[in-house]
């Protein structure tokens, strides 16, 4: 199906604008990207840094897995990982899918997901996805790298991963086992540690175990198992 394209210079957030369109204009592909934004938001209501340099881009898609939150969430991970590592392969050793569907490069986060509903029965949805390119290490908070900062240098590297990501995201055709997909491309790290948010508290661990209902168990140092839900 065909796709409808919305660009900006600078946006409040582009997940706020594709909605509107999608509102005003029955619901379609709307594709939104802008060069920045100036109230880009995360999950849990964060603010997501959004100066001009990354990738600040919302998309609407039917809902292939209604009542269905948890491989809703694992394949949109899924789909974001195969497009950075598609555009540029020599970094999918650093690459690593963190629950519930983060990017990390190494130990530092290069690319998140926000997903909002259009409808109230979860039909239609907006993706957005912030990932982040040339921002220098100044440019974004402690916890995150570009891939530019990693040394990654190319001509025209958001124009690759975006085409990329949109070939994955509307020309998918065949049913994947997106858990699976989603544990074998978090599986690199079962070494590398990171840290869960369960409540008000943070808990550091290796993931162990994807359960069906889309919680995690994690190990932390102390060899304790700790059971985490979205
Ligand atoms: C997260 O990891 O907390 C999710 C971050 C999502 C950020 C993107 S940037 C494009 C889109 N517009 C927004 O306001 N947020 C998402």
């Amino acid at each position: 199906s065909e796709l409808h394209f919305q660009f900006y210079d600078k946006v409040d957030s582009t997940n706020e604008k594709c909605k509107e369109m999608c509102r005003n204009d029955e619901c379609k592909n709307w594709v939104v990207v802008a060069n920045a934004q100036s109230r880009g938001r995360g999950r849990y209501g964060r603010t997501w840094e959004s100066q001009a340099k990354n990738i600040y881009i919302s998309f609407s898609i039917k809902n292939p897995f209604v009542n269905d939150i948890v491989t809703l969430n694992f394949y949109l991970g899924v789909m974001l990982y195969r497009a950075v590592i598609h555009s540029f392969p020599e970094i999918e050793k650093n690459l690593t899918l963190k629950w519930p569907n983060d990017l990390y490069f190494n130990d530092k986060k290069l690319a998140g997901i926000l997903i909002e509903n259009v409808d109230n029965e979860l039909r239609w949805i907006v993706v957005g996805m912030g990932i982040n390119v040339y921002a220098s290490a100044n440019e974004i908070p402690d916890i995150a790298t570009s891939l530019a900062i990693e040394g990654v240098r190319e001509e025209s590297m958001r124009t690759k991963v975006i085409s990329c990501l949109l070939e994955e995201v509307y020309t998918r055709t065949t049913v994947e086992d997106y858990r699976e997909l989603f544990w074998k491309y978090s599986g690199k790290t079962q070494n590398g540690v990171y840290s869960y948010t369960k409540g008000n508290k943070i808990y550091r661990g290796v993931l162990q175990c994807l359960h069906d209902d889309g919680s995690v168990t994690i190990c932390d140092v102390e060899g304790q198992k700790i059971h985490i839900v979205v």
